[in-house]
């Protein structure tokens, strides 16, 4: 089986994943001791993590080492190439996707940011979708989802409700012929 490309991501119940500026502080509401959302299960099944460039450009003003040291981390980015510490910069996010599916590994997390989810689901190239919904209204900003991406029906997974609120919901997106 060819490995799976999973976006995870969390958005607010409004649908967004960030204000307008960036701005992800909602995320902290949802941050409880000891509550990992079943991301270290999920991380552990993973290889390669694809970000789109504004996201890895938010991680970096945290002041922390960039996550992920153990896997491959693709930055994908029309303005940046070569490399960031462990971070590779790629300039098409749809040929590198086709790419990685044909080799051997284990799946794929794309983090987002909603640019590079846009792009992928337009080609196809998301497998399966991980979403937990904040108990938040944002009211505005970078919605998860944009506008005019292919209309498809999805299958339900699972859902887990946590004792934060937040809502985890797991969809499997069957694939065409084109894509993989
Ligand atoms: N709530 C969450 O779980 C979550 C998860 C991830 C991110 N976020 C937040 O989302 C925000 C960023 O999202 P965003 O949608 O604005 O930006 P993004 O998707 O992270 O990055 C957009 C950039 O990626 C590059 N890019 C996009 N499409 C491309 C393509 N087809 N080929 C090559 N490069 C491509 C471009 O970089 P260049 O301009 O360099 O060409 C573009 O400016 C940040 O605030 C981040 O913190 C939240």
């Amino acid at each position: 089986m060819l490995r799976q490309v999973v976006l995870y991501i969390a958005c607010s119940l409004d649908g967004y994943i960030a204000k307008a500026d960036g701005n992800i502080d909602f995320l902290n509401t949802a941050e409880l001791p000891g509550e990992d959302y079943g991301y270290a299960a999920f991380l552990s099944g993973i290889d390669t993590v694809i970000w789109g460039r504004k996201t890895f450009e938010k991680v970096l003003s945290f002041g922390i080492a960039l996550p992920h040291a153990d896997k491959k981390l693709y930055v994908v980015s029309r303005t940046r190439s070569g490399t960031h510490e462990h971070a590779e910069f790629h300039a098409d996010v749809v040929e590198l996707v086709k790419k990685l599916k044909q080799e051997p590994g284990a799946d794929i997390y794309c983090d987002g940011g909603a640019e590079v989810v846009a792009e992928l689901l337009r080609h196809g190239l998301i497998n399966r979708i991980a979403v937990s919904v904040i108990p938040y209204m944002l009211g505005g900003g970078i919605r998860l989802f944009a506008e005019n991406i292919p209309e498809k029906r999805l299958q339900f997974k699972k859902s887990i409700a946590f004792p934060s609120g937040v809502v985890q919901l797991w969809y499997d997106l069957p694939q065409d012929n084109q894509s993989g």
